[in-house]
This record gives C-alpha cells, sequence and structure tokens, in this order.
C-alpha cells in the first residue's frame, strides 16, 4: 500500500527533495500528500510546488500560542490522514498538544549522532568540537518523536561521517547533507517495506 507522508520544513529542503525524487523514482512507494513550512520564503515549498505537491505556509499568528499553534497544525496534518509525518529540517519544537495525535508516527532527522549537538547549528559545533581535538567524526540520524525532547527519541538509523584532515566547514557540511539524504530515504524504505510486511 502506498504510503501517504507529510513533510514539515523549515527552509531549504533538500531532505524533501530527495524524498520526493524516491517516490517519484518508485524507489520509496510513498507520496508525499503535503508540504507545510512554519516559514514563508522556505524553498521547499517552491520544491514542492514545482513537484505538484500541496505547499502550505503554516505561520504561528499573533497572539496564538504555542499550544494553540501545535493544535491547530494537529488539526490540520490530520485531515491529510498521513501514515507518516516527516520532520526535514524543521527548526520548531513540537509539543504534546501535536505529538499526542501521532504516536510512533512523527519522525525526525538531525545532523549529528545521538546524544550529540542537538538543536541548530550541529554540524557547524561538530566541525569546531573536531577543531578542537573534542570529536574523531560525526553522523546522521533518523528517530521517532515521542515528546518534546529535542533532536532526542528512539533512533531508527545513524550512519557515521568521517571529518578528514583537510574539511573545511562547508565540505563537511556537504558530507553530512549527501549522508541525510540517503539515510532518510532507506530509512523511510525500511520502515514502508516492514509496515507493508505487517499488513500481509
Ligand atoms: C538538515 O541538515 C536537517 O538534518 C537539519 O536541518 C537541515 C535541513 O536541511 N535539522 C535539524 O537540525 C533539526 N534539529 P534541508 O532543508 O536542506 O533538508
Amino acid at each position: 500500500m502506498t504510503a501517504r507522508l507529510v513533510v514539515l520544513i523549515s527552509g531549504n529542503g533538500s531532505n524533501l527533495q530527495a524524498i520526493l525524487d524516491a517516490c517519484a523514482s518508485g524507489e520509496l512507494d510513498a507520496t508525499v500528500v503535503s508540504v507545510i513550512s512554519n516559514k514563508a520564503d522556505a524553498y521547499g515549498l517552491i520544491r514542492a510546488k514545482n513537484a505538484g505537491v500541496e505547499s502550505i505556509h503554516f505561520p504561528k499568528l499573533e497572539n496564538e500560542s504555542r499550544q494553540q499553534y501545535d493544535s491547530r497544525l494537529a488539526n490540520y496534518v490530520t485531515t491529510k490522514q498521513s501514515d507518516y509525518i516527516i520532520l526535514a529540517g524543521w527548526m520548531k519544537i513540537l509539543s504534546s498538544f501535536f505529538l499526542s495525535s501521532f504516536p510512533n508516527r512523527v519522525i525526525n532527522l538531525h545532523p549529528a549522532l545521538p546524544d550529540t549537538f542537538p538543536g541548530t547549528h550541529a554540524i557547524e559545533r561538530a566541525y569546531e568540537a573536531w577543531q578542537c581535538g573534542q570529536i574523531k567524526h560525526t553522523g546522521v540520524m533518523v528517530h521517532l518523536v515521542p515528546d518534546e525532547g529535542v533532536d532526542n527519541g528512539p533512533v531508527l538509523a545513524t550512519e557515521l561521517v568521517p571529518i578528514f584532515a583537510d574539511d573545511t566547514l562547508e565540505s563537511l557540511e556537504t558530507r553530512v547533507h549527501q549522508t541525510e539524504h540517503s539515510l532518510l530515504t532507506n530509512t523511510l524504505k525500511t520502515i514502508l517495506s516492514a509496515k507493508n510486511t505487517e499488513l500481509h
């Protein structure tokens, strides 16, 4: 059964693009039913439009509490009847007012290994830690989002990303993003095929 995915983004959307490409090529037995951004100028919204996918700017309204925003977002996402909600560069913490509607169905991607560099600028902070001799490599993870813990939750997949002596921040960023694109799509593929096997 073709899975329905909602993808939440805040920016460039290169990981969204990896998902869209994998759906289009048939590598992923899935369809992206909506792309939602909290930022109006997120380039990922254009990527969605180009792929013929619904793209929604969903900002927090003035005078709206976080709880009200999360509930409104959950209500909207519910109408999409999605199997999974993918946080692909969604830079806003979701509270239980959102998460409780989708137990075990919200999946986050983070450009660091479990328990390292949660939050924003993870690659930059890993690069600085490497320069200080504190780490020898970094990585990427895909995990479930059970609660408000930042970039934390049951791990679905990780991949180590080496840091080389001649790396610049830019070259490391490129390697991390390439790793993300394949890890995210491969992890989704594994999850979706496991789900299909369960259904048979
Ligand atoms: C990705 O590196 C993703 O892992 C990161 O934002 C970037 C979005 O890139 N997410 C986080 O840092 C979550 N804490 P993209 O918009 O090109 O997919």
